[in-house]
Order: C-alpha cells, then structure tokens, then sequence
C-alpha cells in the first residue's frame, strides 16, 4: 500500500512538473493547467485515503476538514469564475496571501520545534501581509504610490534578526510556542514593511516576489506535515515565482534587493510632471487615424492596461485583421509588465484569438519601431514613457517600448490622466502624436467603422 501511494504522488509530481511544461506556449497551456489541477486532486484524493487508513483523523477533525474545503473550495470557485478580468491581479495577489498564511497556520499548529517550521511562519507570515497589502494596491484600495515609513529600513532589518533569534531560541528550547508567536507578529509586520513602500511601477516585481514565497512557505509546510507532494508543489512554485522575479526585475531593469529594501520608484516625480493636460498636444478623429492605418505599411499595436480595463481586445483582434486584410503587416509589441499581471496582454490577446505569431515581446519589437508607419498605442501609458530613459523619476531605468522611433504614433485614451506611475507621459507632446481620446472599446469601434467607410 505504502509503494502504491507514493508512487502516485509520484505521479502527481510529474504531472505538475509537464503541466508547467506546457503552459510555457499558449497553445498548451490550458491543457497544462488542466493536468496540473489534476495532479493536485489525484494528490488530496490520495491523501484523503492516507488520514483514513491510518486512522490520523478524528471525527471532529474529519468534519471541519470536509466543511472547510468545502466552503473554501466554493469560495475559490466563485471568485474566480465572477471576477472581471481587470479584477484578475488583486484576485491572484488575495490568493498569494491566503495560500501564505494557511502554510503558516501549519506550522503555528505543529508541536515540533523545527527549523522548516519556523521558516514556513517566518516567509508565510510575510507573505500574508504583504500580498494583503499588493491586493490593496492593484484594487485602489490603498493608495499605489510608495507608503514610507519612517526608518522602515531599519525597521525591517531589525524584525528580521528579532525573527531570527527567537527562531533560533524556539528550537533550541524544544517548542515554546510563545517564542514562534513572535516570529509569526515580526513576520507579519515585516510583509507590511515590504508592500507599502512599493510604489512607481516597481509592483510587479513585488509582486512575483511574493508568489515565489508563498511557494516557499508551502514546501516548509510539506517538511513539517512530511508530506511529498506539498514538498514538490511548494518547490515549483517557489522555483518558477523566483525565475519570475528576475524576469521582472530584468524587464524594470531593478536589482531585486533595491526593490526588496523598499522605497525604489520614489524618484521625484515632480522633474517630469509638466502638470497633467498643460503640454500641447495633437488631436485627431478616428476618421483621419482610420485613413493612416489603412494606407500604412506596416503598423505596430500597444496594447496596454487600459486595452483590459476596456475589454477591448476582441475589437483590437478585429482591427487588426481588417488591416492584414488590407495588406498591412501588423505585430503587436508586448512589454513585460504592460498591464497588472505578468502575462496579462497574453492571456487578453488570446481570449480574443490573436496569432501568436503577430505577438512579439520587447527585444523582438523595438528594433521594428524605425520601420513602422504608425504605432497604435492602446490603453498603455508607463511602458511607453521617454521619461524612463532619464533618471530621477519613478520609471526611471525601465526599458520601454521605443515607440518614439516610429514615423508616427496614435494614442487610443480616454484624456491625457496618467497610468500606474501617476507621472505625465511626454510621448503625448511628441510632435508626431497625435491623441484619440476615447474608451479603448468604443475608439477601436469607431476606427473600425472609418476604416469601413473611407478607406474600403
Ligand atoms: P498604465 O501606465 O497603467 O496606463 C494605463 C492607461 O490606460 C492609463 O493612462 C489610462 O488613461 C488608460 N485607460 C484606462 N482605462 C481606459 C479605457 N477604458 N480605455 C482606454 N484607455 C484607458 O498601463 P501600462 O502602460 O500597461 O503600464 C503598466 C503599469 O502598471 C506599469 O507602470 C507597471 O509597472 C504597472 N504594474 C504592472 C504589473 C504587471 S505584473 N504587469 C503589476 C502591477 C503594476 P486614461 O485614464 O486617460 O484613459
């Protein structure tokens, strides 16, 4: 019995580590979602079956087993299937906190006095309060600009070797849970310490952060129940949220300790504020922006937060088939972090069945901008700012997309108001913008409508 368990979880294991695989390509990657979940309900099932051979459970315990996941299981369900899209990043950020601190809980709950559960307190302490803090900041609840708190470096240095030392006390003292107490309120202040004075367009970063250590506190967790597949679970997600933090640090072009020591992306803002809507700048119709895309060559699309705000992408897909139709070569210049969650114009793109191979990243996009006709910037702001190729402001240091070096650039928004930074965007003054002010849906309508009308 005990070979065929584990040989399950086993099984388990692999099918997480394929799942992965192949949520590397978006032609895969629902199948890959589809195998690791699963894998992860073969593994509770097969755990089931363990507490009950062996009898570890009783029946006040089996009770609140079964109507807590039952609950937590309908709560996960429904959140996920309401939630809005643009609602998706603090929806992952609140499912971050919760998976943090159920690790902890575990811990809190084991009688072994072990270095595995001090860690899992420790990370999944901090991980609770400071994906409670990101989910605040990407739903507005709190405000996104950097919250400093007085010698909050200091501060957070010195909550970590207090973490330490009553670690290192609880398990030399065989267990005294007051000790893990204060490792878990240290913990948790300092995940406060971390978020809050995250700000500019550093998020991200934090972000993915914290995913690689909620996958941390999980695999601490599977050490203290002595459990394989959390062990293995927790160490991918561990793995792939700190791969993920590099990418993202590499694409804010941030060094992870700088973000981690907090108060990055407070540059001074006023060097290149120039007052939101006093700069001069271009309008034009969608007509007249119909009749440039139409008679262009070759035209680039980027696509930005406000693309997802405007649940738009169905109608960006359809602009650009009409002008592939027309003859036009269109590509869509995908930045790391456009958007609010890593991967979020990916996934919005192709819900709306754009081909991936019109999809290109950042390296791949910024040497075509001197070939491009126009530049149709949807919804984004930040990744598009010149002002990152100067020092002293919140996106300072950022690679953006070169979208300046086109020959001319169309921007679809609403007004001239500022994205996640909260900075002016001088592309909006460059001589050869010129604004669409409207909803991204309701601008790519009416570009669609000229493009009918006048250039057919
Ligand atoms: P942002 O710089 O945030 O700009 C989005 C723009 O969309 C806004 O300026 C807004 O201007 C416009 N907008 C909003 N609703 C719209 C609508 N319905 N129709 C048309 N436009 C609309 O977006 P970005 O360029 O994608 O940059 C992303 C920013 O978020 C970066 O600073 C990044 O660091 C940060 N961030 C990213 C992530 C990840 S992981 N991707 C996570 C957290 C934060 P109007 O109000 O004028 O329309």
């Amino acid at each position: 019995m005990n070979t065929t368990i584990h040989l399950v979880y086993l099984a388990c294991a692999v099918s997480f580590v394929i799942g992965l695989h192949w949520m590397n390509a978006p032609a895969t990657a629902r199948r890959g979602n589809q195998i690791s979940a699963a894998g992860m309900a073969l593994a509770i099932l097969t755990t089931v079956v363990v507490l009950v051979r062996d009898h570890t459970v009783t029946l006040g315990a089996a009770v609140a087993l079964v109507i807590g996941s039952a609950a937590g299981g309908l709560a996960g369900l429904l959140t996920a299937r309401r939630v809005q899209m643009t609602a998706m990043p603090q929806l992952v950020s609140l499912f971050n906190a919760v998976g943090g601190g159920a690790a902890a809980l575990i811990a809190l709950g084991d009688r072994t006095a072990s270095v595995f559960g001090v860690l899992d307190v420790a990370i999944g302490g901090v991980t609770f309060t400071g994906s409670l803090v990101a989910a605040g900041k990407l739903a507005g609840r709190i405000p996104g600009r950097p919250i400093t708190v007085p010698f909050g470096r200091w501060l957070s240095a010195a909550l970590t070797a207090l973490a330490a030392a009553l670690g290192v006390w609880f398990v030399a003292d065989g267990g005294n849970q007051w000790l893990l107490g204060g490792v878990t309120l240290a913990a948790l202040a300092g995940g406060l310490l971390l978020s809050l004075p995250i700000g500019g367009a550093d998020m991200p970063v934090v972000i993915s952060l914290l995913n690689a250590f909620t996958g941390t506190a999980v695999a601490m967790a599977g050490f203290v129940l002595d459990s394989t597949p959390l062990i293995i679970a927790g160490g991918l997600v561990g793995a792939a949220g700190a791969i993920l933090t590099k990418l993202m640090a590499d694409a804010m072009n941030r060094p992870i300790s700088a973000i981690m020591a907090g108060g990055y992306g407070t540059g001074d803002a006023v060097a290149v504020a120039t007052g939101s809507g006093s700069a001069a700048v271009r309008e034009i119709t969608a007509d007249d922006a119909a009749i440039q895309l139409a008679y262009a060559s070759k035209v680039v699309i980027v696509p930005g937060y406000g693309l997802a705000a405007a649940q738009a992408q169905h109608e960006a897909v359809a602009l650009a088939e009409a002008l592939t139709e027309r003859g036009v070569e269109v590509t869509y210049a995908i930045h790391p972090v456009a958007g609010r969650m890593p991967g979020h114009m990916n996934v919005l793109l192709a819900e709306a069945n754009a081909p991936y191979q019109q999809l290109k990243d950042l390296e791949e996009s910024n040497p075509e901008f001197a070939r491009t006709d126009v530049a149709l910037i949807i919804g984004a702001n930040d990744v598009t700012n010149p002002a990152a190729r100067r020092p002293g402001n919140p996106v300072s240091g950022m690679p953006i997309l070169d979208v300046d070096k086109a020959r001319s650039v169309i921007v679809l928004k609403r007004s001239l108001g500022h994205g996640y930074a909260g900075i002016d965007n001088e592309l909006y003054s460059d001589p050869k913008t010129a604004m669409l002010f409207a909803d991204a849906k309701a601008g790519l309508g009416a570009l669609l409508s000229g493009l009918h009308a006048y250039a057919d």
